[in-house]
């Protein structure tokens, strides 16, 4: 249970606010470059800033301030020149570094263009996504994490924007009990509610088998959480060195091998969810080339408007969105097998101490040489890739049966012997 100020720091994501300025230290996706192949010019929303990304005619990317500092009306209706956005109501021109360019209906030999500084802020692509940070200079460099950068894979990302504060999206990532119930117990109900059989033991996480312990290590990025399930003993290899790897401050490596889940703080009470797929056999098996990473909306909700709860990550979101925009952590009652949400919140408030005291906080990187590509190790399983895919966001992918193909031909690396020796399914 939190104090009603407590639970304000940990919620807060605006600017000026000491958690969006912990926020503020770290790269986001804001748009899926296929976005801007069918519109060049799309509205943002980040950290409780509006903005305006745009693709200039000449291919640059640009991140502005929603509303043009001459009238006020927004960049969002601007048009596209060879360099820069040009606002449509007098066609004051930017560029992306906020410099105002032209001014139409000013005299020719004025220089009031060049006291102008429109806010703007840098963005980078990677992995078929734009990127934008927000923070003080000098950026960090963005992460090159190894989904976004593997080189002969495929990639898709489903979009879905919720009602509800980025904590606890997050939380719900150190939140290890819930897997049994939420994505176990209940995901059958559902089903059986729908008229279908109840999962296999082996599609199932874990194969159906309960967690009976749970440890987690902070690393260099976040947090290992590791699970201990019944019938392993205390050396199980997954126990030991195991883990799936959380980034701060609120990113998760679930729903199959190659998949990142990437929750975007929009404002206080909204959280943009990025559903990230990058589909690679281990075997090195040539994948043909990929034109465009697609971008695809989940389907969040049913016909009755209820939040469909028939695949994993839909369970989750709908348990975030019912705990309201933002939860009331003042009126919570935590147990003993809460200690993984006890723990991340300790870490949320010692990064922005960290902030506060003008340093960076956990996983920002500065150290190019450590940024060729970083490879999150994950929680190995008995699950083979496919059968995430069916019970997770890669089933509404406009790829999917290709994906799916490509994947059924992937040889999943499977067990040591040593492991599958001591894992219990
Ligand atoms: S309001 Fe943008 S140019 Fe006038
Ligand atoms: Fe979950």
């Amino acid at each position: 249970m939190l104090s009603v100020r407590q639970n304000q720091l940990l919620t807060q994501v605006g600017p000026g606010t000491p958690g969006g300025n912990m926020l503020r230290r770290y790269w986001y996706p804001i748009a899926g470059l296929a976005e801007l192949d069918d519109d060049p010019v799309k509205a943002v929303r980040l950290l409780g800033e509006d903005l305006v990304l745009y693709r200039d005619r000449g291919g640059r990317l640009g991140l502005l301030g929603a509303l043009c500092p001459h009238r006020r009306v927004s960049l969002e209706y601007g048009f596209p020149e060879q360099e820069g956005l040009r606002c449509c109501y007098h066609g004051w021109l930017f560029d992306h570094e906020g410099r105002c360019l032209e001014q139409p209906a000013e005299p020719p030999e004025s220089s009031f263009k060049d006291k102008i500084r429109h806010s703007a802020y840098p963005v980078q692509e990677m992995g078929g996504l734009v990127w934008a940070y927000l923070g003080p200079d000098p950026a960090p460099l963005l992460p090159r994490f190894d989904v976004f950068v593997w080189d002969n894979a495929w990639r898709d990302v489903g979009v879905g924007t919720l009602p509800c504060n980025w904590l606890q999206c997050a939380e719900n990532s150190v939140d290890l009990t819930h897997v049994d119930y939420l994505h176990g117990m209940y995901y059958d109900y559902v089903l059986e509610r729908q008229g279908r059989p109840p999962r296999k033991k082996a599609e199932r996480r874990f194969g159906g088998v309960k967690q009976v312990d749970m440890g987690f290590d902070q690393f260099e990025f976040g947090l290992k959480k590791r699970r201990r399930l019944e019938g392993a003993g205390e050396d199980y290899r997954e126990w030991q060195e195991g883990g799936n790897p959380f980034i701060f401050p609120s990113w998760t490596r679930a729903g199959g091998r190659g998949s990142l889940q990437i929750r975007v703080p929009v404002d206080d009470t909204h959280t943009a969810c990025y559903l990230y797929s990058c589909y690679r056999p281990d075997d090195g098996e040539p994948v043909p080339s990929q034109a465009r990473v697609p971008v695809y909306e989940v389907p969040l909700f049913d016909e009755r408007g209820k939040f469909r709860t028939d695949w994993i990550t839909g369970q989750d979101m709908m348990a975030w969105v019912m705990q309201g925009p933002i939860m009331d952590r003042s009126l919570e009652k935590l147990g003993a097998s809460d200690r993984g949400v006890i723990l991340f919140r300790q870490l949320v408030l010692d990064e922005i101490e960290k902030v506060k005291k003008g340093g960076d906080p956990i996983g920002v990187l500065r150290d190019p040489s450590r940024n060729d590509v970083i490879v999150l190790k994950r929680e190995e399983g008995p699950v083979e890739n496919v059968r995430f895919m069916d019970n997770h966001w890669q089933q509404f992918s406009p790829i999917y049966e290709e994906a799916k193909a490509l994947m059924l031909r992937h040889k999943t690396k499977r067990f040591s012997a040593q492991n599958a020796a001591s894992q219990p399914v």
